[in-house]
């Protein structure tokens, strides 16, 4: 007897898609990022070519990217901002209205999975000019954009074959997360006193993530729900960034009309296409998300379905959801992974039963290298 073989198939180890296994190797990517990085006993972190003291000069953050990784930017100046550092997430290819960086106190720093989008490399030779300190986040060693920064943090999350970023988002955040506190501590020159409680949840978050890849409802949630008209995600504070994200992966693979808004700006517009034809996904990740409660109350008020994803301690006082998606008890700054992991599985399968292309959307490409 002989066996077909085709290479494409081994590659995806059994699963359907690229992106399935991509969504669930998110366990071990994570692990990979993490890996000699941290000591949650003595809580520090070290980051290889990044000394003590590396960034004490560090006056102001800018971050620049696209897509996803912008994304998993937002996270991380949210989490400087929380730490005293002032810092904003711009969309490269807006860079040009940004305020330029003024000497090399101003730290602007690149997030990019492959390292080779165009306007994100033009928002850094723009901060090379302005005479900023550049520095890289990207998972391919030797891309472009280690070659226009002055430095390079590597997120080690593996070669990622779907068009659609999965597990790069996850690992993007956390090496941003350990970055953030890396340059907090240096400018401070005191480490965050929360930094402690983070880093001992942060070493249970692969289990953490193992546990939403073997528990999901994300299947059953999309079969309900496949085939609306548009979809909502709402989210405030840093649940805006996985909101968004969460509408980005479900466009870019399934088709559907989707959009991600801060809750807060409902009322002043998104409301208004409120039907029972658009279901509205709630993301709560932290005690203030609870007004964001109000907000999905009113949509399902207009009879829109309402999927919330949130820590499983609330599931009781969320019960007013038509669906929800649980996450494991983290930390609040760190939350926002496993939520968009359980966004990221609705995605795929409403993507699956429409029976899209799902590593290969159309339009659409992994680097995008025109601006
Ligand atoms: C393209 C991809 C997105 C990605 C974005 C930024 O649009 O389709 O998935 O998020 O580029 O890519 P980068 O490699 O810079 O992270």
């Amino acid at each position: 007897d002989t066996v077909e073989w085709e290479p494409e198939a081994a590659g995806k180890a059994g699963y359907p898609h690229f992106m399935l296994k991509e969504i669930y190797e998110q366990p071990e990517s994570l692990r990979q990022t993490i890996h000699g990085r941290v000591d949650s006993i003595n809580s520090t972190i070290e980051l290889e070519d990044f000394e003590d003291g590396a960034f004490t000069d560090v006056d102001h953050v800018q971050f620049v990217s696209m897509g996803t990784s912008n994304h998993a930017a937002m996270y991380a100046a949210a989490h400087l901002t929380e730490l005293g550092i002032p810092a904003d997430a711009y969309m490269a290819g807006e860079y040009a209205e940004a305020p330029r960086p003024t000497t090399e106190n101003s730290l602007v720093i690149a997030v990019t999975q492959s390292g080779e989008t165009a306007d994100t490399l033009n928002a850094i030779r723009r901060a090379n000019n302005a005479g900023a300190r550049t520095l890289a986040v990207t998972n391919t060693v030797g891309s472009s954009v280690t070659r226009e920064c002055d430095e390079s943090l590597f997120i080690r999350a593996g070669p990622e074959i779907g068009v659609a970023a999965s597990k790069t988002f996850t690992s993007q955040v956390i090496a941003l997360t350990l970055l953030s506190e890396c340059i907090a501590e240096d400018v401070n020159e005191t480490t965050n006193p929360g930094r402690r409680a983070m880093l001992g949840e942060l070493a249970d978050l692969p289990g953490d993530i193992q546990q939403v890849l073997d528990e999901t409802p994300a299947e059953e949630i999309a079969d309900a729900l496949f085939g609306c008209k548009s979809y909502f995600f709402l989210g405030r504070g840093s649940a805006r960034a996985a909101a968004l994200e969460g509408a980005l992966k479900l466009k870019e693979i399934s088709y559907e009309h989707a959009e991600g808004f801060a809750a807060s700006e409902l009322k002043h517009g998104p409301l208004a296409l409120v039907t029972e034809e658009t279901p509205v996904f709630g993301v709560i990740t932290g005690e203030d998300d609870l007004k964001t409660v109000s907000n999905l109350k009113e949509v399902q008020a207009r009879g829109a379905p309402v999927i919330v994803v949130a820590p499983a301690s609330l599931e009781r006082d969320l019960e007013f959801a038509d669906y929800f998606l649980p996450i494991p008890e983290t930390h609040s700054s760190i939350a926002g992974v496993l939520a968009n992991i359980q966004l990221q599985l609705v995605s795929y399968h409403i993507a699956d039963q429409l029976g899209r292309p799902i590593d290969k959307p159309r339009n659409l490409a992994k680097s995008v290298t025109v601006e």
